[in-house]
């Protein structure tokens, strides 16, 4: 079957594999195309058909709360080709840096291991090695349950690589996750497409910097301090990481982001708690992390006032916390939007 894909610049006739989604067919083709979460929650993806007929994979995603059905539009991520099928597209946020053309991913789950009740690691080897950047993510998806999921690779690699690392934190009623916390699922076949995103760090990247996260975007900014470390980057310049978490039961990662604090003198972290219960006993356990209370938006705003000469923001998480914190680094902070790269999942 055929996509063809109507954009400002003419039209890219592609070849689609079976039961492919419209997103994932021009992306891996190197078409630049919208999108944030590539899994249905953020409703970037809309595109107009044109002609032919789509199937919904997943006719109750939040993203569909974003499109006007009466003007012919679809989600590209959650739309699957039933006949040759003509999509118009508005243009693509141009990314910040050339990125790896995504492409669908086969292999298997190793070294899954729970860190506690609420958090688990695994590796993704794959069939053949991928190359990414440090902050991207990629969708996954098992026979066991129905749909993608989109998590950061915490880790990254300077090459090609056959393995992605995750952590993983359960998520109440979440399918995906009581699935993989059921029990260990080593030598299983996960399906993936990637890598996806642009909140991207690389080593040509010169001055200090601001990371935000919401929930588990956290992963893909751990991947860039890893690579800034790694880099020199925060022996030369300075970094602000602010995390931001609703309850202290859905507290993850603060050893490795008090371990980096620890490491780099000039890097300072704050976590923000909206409900900030305990917080106490965080502080005297975390003495290398600062701690407020609020949304992340607000309760960093101030805090982040330090660093007046940013050369890049990264923000990753849940598309309300990065619309806010978005709005507040443009509104209030003044960072030119061409400065901030952002990633709406989870
Ligand atoms: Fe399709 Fe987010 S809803 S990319």
């Amino acid at each position: 079957m055929k996509l063809f894909v109507h954009g400002r610049e003419g039209v890219d006739e592609l070849s689609a594999l079976s039961d492919e989604r419209v997103l994932y067919c021009g992306l891996r083709h190197g078409v630049q195309l919208p999108y944030e979460c590539g899994i249905g929650k953020c409703g970037t993806c809309t595109a107009v058909l044109l002609s032919g007929d789509v199937r919904s994979r997943w006719p109750q995603a939040p993203g569909y709360e974003r499109i006007r059905p009466e003007r012919h539009e679809i989600l590209m991520c959650q739309s699957v080709m039933e006949t040759d099928v003509h999509i118009k597209v508005r243009p693509a946020i141009k990314p910040p840096a050339p990125l790896p053309v995504p492409e669908v991913l086969e292999g298997e789950i190793a070294n899954q291991k729970l860190l506690n009740d609420l958090v688990v690691a695994f590796d993704y080897r794959l069939s053949r090695p991928i190359s990414f950047l440090a902050g991207q993510f990629i969708s996954v998806s098992t026979d066991a349950v129905c749909g993608f999921r989109a998590y950061s690779m915490t880790n990254f690699s300077d090459g090609p690589t056959d393995r992605l690392s995750f952590v993983v934190k359960n998520v109440p009623d979440g399918e995906f996750t009581d699935w993989l916390f059921d029990k260990n699922h080593d030598g299983e076949t996960l399906v993936g497409f990637g890598p996806l995103g642009r909140a991207v760090y690389s080593s040509q990247i010169d001055g200090d910097f601001i990371a935000m996260a919401g929930g588990t975007g956290i992963a893909g900014i751990i991947a860039i301090l890893k690579n800034a470390s790694l880099h020199g980057h925060l022996e030369r310049y300075k970094a602000q990481v602010v995390f931001g978490l609703n309850r202290i039961e859905d507290v993850f990662y603060l050893e490795s982001l008090n371990a980096y604090g620890a490491m780099h003198p000039t890097l300072r972290v704050m976590v923000t708690l909206v409900d900030d219960d305990g917080v106490d006993s965080l502080q005297s356990r975390f003495p290398k992390l600062e701690f407020a209370r609020g949304f992340l938006h607000e309760a960093s705003a101030e805090w982040l006032r330090e660093l007046t000469e940013v050369s890049v923001a990264f923000l990753a998480g849940p598309p309300p916390a990065v619309n806010a914190s978005l709005k507040m680094l443009v509104g209030e902070k003044k960072i030119s939007a061409r400065k901030i790269r952002f990633d709406k999942f989870g």
